[in-house]
């Protein structure tokens, strides 16, 4: 029998009518899944079933050698795959073929408000991880953006669930459709760092089932991830790897979740919680690890040996350890085990195309207005008027693919934004010359995680002294491009804590203000995944928001500077003037209480289901820098009167509102249209008006389309959080149709029935 199973597994899918006849269930394609997973389970012993529960190693599981399933190898994830670190230290592996393309962090990519593009992300992305035998991609990360201080929003898909919930769903799909898990993250509720192992989050029913789990939920559902990762934090006093309302109840019962539950690496407390509780499998707990002398650190794993001698000593059945095992081998076959799947590529042109595009879309133009004396705004730049660009500020130069937590990478390249400008602009002129000044002295950090950093960030000038050199040389200069923004530094956007102030750090602002004494044409490009305050605003005429977007960083931003690429990218969060702007803020609830022994902080959305632009609304006399939803075109779109299909819907129809836009300028460009649904009268309160439906469309100059927006009954429901249910009520509903959550063009009132 141990022969013929090894046999079928190595010459697998081309098996005699002899062998197929003598497959096991378990290895026969030809079964259906459940049957397999059932034959298999049958056939594992005690042992085997605890060890493909929890980790052997920082990244992997094993499988089960005499059956011939290989080990699950995971890797983070989410915006390219991590260098190998070593079997059981997060020291670096050392590998030379482990360098990979960084695709742009996950808020660029919401800013694309382009689900095609997250199609591609995940291709592209499983590709890469196929070709280094990752299985599971830990990400993507979906929790909402609820403060701008989170140090993790980066790595998230902003503020609004519905925008959230559009652009996880084909991430997911791509990157499912190379056979690759996605693990998708934080789940849930772990909105800011600071704490976060001890962060009991208060929040009503509705604001975690309207704010906070769509997007798991349409990760779940309509993508079918393969695997959800608990989050650190807890909720309603427990742990969320092993919660029993948020693993047993949500996930699994109300949703049917069939995938695997990961804990977040030292995610899980509690054997007990973790065997009850639907936690499947166990990753990162703390252990003394292999060179402190241990047989094996990891059979100290809470679903290790604790749980198999409860087993043996009579304390659970087997019943919860099947399912867990049934849930981890379904995983196997979806990976590991699925013989179909495609070939995997590391580093190839296509994935860097994928790169560069999703960089190019993401990018938003925050203001471009006309210097004065100049007829026209200051970008894109009229390189046939210049001779002298003067680029300023550390984040020109600093390597931002590295850093900032488990997400950081080894990418193969890096186009700094400095040098990606030089080549761009010498591509297209001779004549200009291309100077640089410091500015300001941020973080010079050489190495992160074992990766080092390209270019030497030593600096021995004193502030006063880079101030004065970037001011003379602004003096001379036809316009001056400011990197400044955030970086991945501890306390800025990075893992494990949050911004500890809205303001830019370091002497950003102070530079600023310098160089605008001497020339009005400056250019600001921030780097961040959060909005920051910009107290120079109104004197600056141009500001770019270019994110963290990886590998084709500084080619990327280039093409927008100088017009080969128009920009269409919009804001997936409100960029506050300040930070009581924010509700989490506004209402003192972050980052919450601690208790008296001091071990546990409780935080209460106190702010409720009025997160971004729903708080927005709700302030008559306050209006952000910038809304959700917003940014600028280098061309101009007309958008028409909207006209609709019908004027009353049933509870199982939906009604269509199409809008004519048009290109008005003289370049191709792309405008994303925003349907936002106010329900006019409702037992509840209500958010004044919600993003149910967009649509980005990409027209010549002249072009015209008509862009078709569907609503049904869904969009207009609440959770009520008495019966449990999404409710819409009959009556009266209002369709506001715009290019942002503040410029709204068409209102249209139609009614359910
Ligand atoms: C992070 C996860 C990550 C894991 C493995 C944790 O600290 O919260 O997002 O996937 O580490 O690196």
């Amino acid at each position: 029998m141990k022969y013929l199973i090894v046999a079928c597994v190595a010459g697998w899918g081309c098996l005699s009518p002899l062998h197929a006849q003598n497959t096991p269930a378990y290895l026969d394609e030809s079964k259906p899944l459940e049957q397999r997973i059932d034959d298999a389970l049958s056939r594992m012993t005690l042992d085997e079933k605890i060890a493909v529960i929890h980790a052997q190693s920082k990244f992997s599981s094993p499988g089960v050698k005499r059956l011939g399933f290989p080990d699950l190898w995971t890797d983070d994830g989410p915006h390219g795959v991590r260098p190998d670190v070593l079997w059981d230290e997060w020291e670096q592996a050392g590998q030379t073929n482990d360098s990979c393309v960084a695709f742009p962090a996950l808020t660029c990519l919401a800013a694309t408000w382009n689900p095609d593009l997250a199609r591609l992300y995940g291709e592209s992305l499983g590709e890469e991880a196929l070709y280094r035998n990752k299985s599971v991609m830990l990400g993507p990360g979906v929790n909402i953006y609820r403060t701008p201080l989170g140090g993790r929003n980066f790595e998230y898909l902003g503020e609004d669930p519905y925008l959230a919930s559009r652009m996880v769903v084909p991430y997911v799909q791509g990157l499912q459709s190379k056979g690759v898990a996605a693990c998708v993250k934080h789940y849930a509720l772990n909105n800011d760092e600071e704490y976060r192992h001890q962060v009991n989050v208060i929040v009503s029913d509705r604001a975690l089932h309207e704010i906070y789990l769509p997007a798991f939920k349409a990760a779940v559902q309509e993508g079918g991830a393969w695997a959800i990762m608990g989050a650190y934090n807890l909720y309603k006093n427990q742990h969320n790897c092993h919660n029993n309302i948020m693993l047993n109840k949500i996930l699994k019962q109300n949703w049917g979740f069939d995938g695997v539950v990961i804990s977040d690496w030292g995610g899980c407390h509690d054997t007990d919680e973790a065997v009850r509780n639907g936690l499947d499998l166990e990753f990162g707990t703390w252990t003394n690890g292999l060179t402190m002398g241990k047989t094996n650190a990891y059979d100290g794993y809470y679903l290790a040996t604790a749980y198999k001698q409860a087993i043996l000593q009579g304390k659970y059945t087997t019943k919860e350890l099947d399912e867990k095992v049934r849930r981890v081998l379904r995983l196997f076959y979806r990976t590991t085990m699925n013989r179909n799947k495609p070939v995997g590529f590391l580093c190839s042109e296509s994935h860097y195309e994928a790169a560069l595009r999703i960089a190019q879309e993401g990018i938003v133009l925050l203001k471009n207005e006309v210097v004065k004396k100049d007829k026209t705004p200051l970008l894109p730049l009229d390189l046939s008027k210049m001779k002298r660009i003067l680029v300023v500020g550390e984040n020109a130069i600093k390597m931002m693919t590295v850093g900032g937590g488990s997400s950081s990478l080894k990418a193969q390249h890096e186009i700094l934004p400095l040098d990606g400008l030089i080549s761009h602009l010498s591509s297209l002129t001779t004549h200009l010359s291309v100077d640089y000044a410091r500015g300001y002295v941020g973080d010079t950090i050489q190495s992160y995680n074992g990766v080092t950093v390209g270019r030497s960030l030593y600096e021995t000038r004193s502030q006063t002294e880079l101030t004065a050199e970037a001011v003379e040389k602004a003096r001379e200069a036809d316009v001056v491009i400011f990197f400044g923004g955030l970086n991945k530094s501890d306390h800025q956007d990075c893992e494990g804590h949050d911004r500890l102030s809205y303001d830019l750090p370091y002497s950003q602002n102070e530079v600023v203000e310098a160089i605008l004494k001497v020339n009005p044409r400056l250019v600001f490009v921030n780097i961040s995944g959060s909005g920051a305050a910009l107290p120079w605003l109104a004197k600056v005429p141009a500001v770019v928001q270019a994110w963290f977007i990886g590998s084709e960083a500084g080619k990327a931003i280039a093409s927008v500077l100088t017009g080969d690429t128009n920009p269409s990218g919009k804001l997936p969060f409100t960029w506050y003037a300040s930070l009581d702007q924010c509700g989490a803020h506004a209402t003192g609830a972050y980052p919450g209480t601690w208790r008296t022994d001091h071990k546990i902080i409780d935080e209460e959305y106190k702010e409720g289901l009025f997160v971004g632009y729903r708080w927005m609304d709700r302030q008559k006399k306050q209006s952000p820098l910038f809304p959700f939803g917003y940014g600028l075109s280098y061309t101009t779109f007309k958008i028409g009167k909207a006209t609709a299909d019908k004027q009353e819907l049933t509870a199982d129809g939906n009604i269509t509102f199409t809008v004519p836009v048009t290109n008005t300028g003289s370049v191709a460009g792309a405008e994303t249209i925003q349907l936002y649904v106010s329900d006019l009268h409702s037992k509840v309160e209500r958010p004044v008006k919600e993003l149910k439906v967009f649509r980005k469309v990409f027209l010549q100059p002249g072009e015209t389309k008509q862009v078709s927006l569907t609503l049904d009954k869904s969009a207009l429901s609440f959770y009520d959080d008495e019966t449990g249910l999404w409710t819409a009520e009959p009556g009266d509903f209002k369709a506001l149709i715009g290019t942002s959550s503040k410029n709204i063009i068409n209102d249209y009132k139609f009614r359910l029935n």
